[in-house]
């Protein structure tokens, strides 16, 4: 299959970012049992298919309980040197050691050493309970946590802002039957 035109347009975006970190930095928008919204950081791992973008979380953050209620989600992905946002719509897949073992090991000992040692440390979110016990690295032969997970966004809309040249563009990609249909909004 082809790489669609809105990959295309956002490869070049995160190429013109260069070998920084922040390039891989994405704000994933999920909405809570209340229907009240959230919003963190994650790291963008890689793409899955054509469409897929893959995440890696810890089952024991909120996150969880919003996905399971609500799979649908959103990430908004900025490329300041672009001048670029990428707002990615779609449904979220959570895959677990479980049920997805080989994914899941894999992704795990891809992890850096330090990367890593967060999946090790006392659950997120609950009151501090001090660094003592937590580690800084955590080596290739750890065994892979149980609340470690992989999260796959389905992409099903996507829309850029462009905001180079005089008038800015913004442009919306959505998928029907396979095929994506673009269309140009006002910005
Ligand atoms: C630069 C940066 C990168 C982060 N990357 C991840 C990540 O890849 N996975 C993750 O679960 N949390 C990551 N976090 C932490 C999340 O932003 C968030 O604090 C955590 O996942 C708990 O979120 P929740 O309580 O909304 O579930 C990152 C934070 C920052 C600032």
């Amino acid at each position: 299959m082809t790489i669609p035109i809105w990959r295309q347009r956002l490869r070049a975006a995160q190429k013109r970012e260069g070998a920084v970190a922040q390039a891989r930095w994405v704000q994933l928008a999920t909405v809570s049992q209340n229907g009240s919204p959230r919003v963190r950081t994650l790291v963008f791992r890689g793409w899955i298919d054509e469409t897929q973008v893959e995440l890696f979380s810890d089952a024991r953050s909120d996150k969880f309980s919003e996905l399971n209620h609500q799979p649908e989600a959103e990430i908004c992905w900025l490329f300041p040197k672009a001048k670029q946002q990428f707002r990615l719509r779609g449904v979220i897949e959570i895959l677990c050691p479980r049920s997805d073992s080989v994914a899941c090991d894999q992704a795990w000992r891809n992890l850096t050493p330090r990367g890593r040692a967060v999946w090790t440390w006392p659950q997120p979110g609950a009151p501090f309970i001090g660094n003592d016990s937590m580690a800084i690295n955590v080596d290739d032969n750890h065994p892979l946590p149980d609340h470690f997970r992989i999260l796959r966004l389905a992409t099903l809309r996507v829309e850029l802002l462009d905001l180079k040249g005089d008038f800015h563009q913004r442009l919306l990609w959505t998928r029907s039957n396979q095929i994506w249909i673009e269309e140009r909004l006002n910005p």
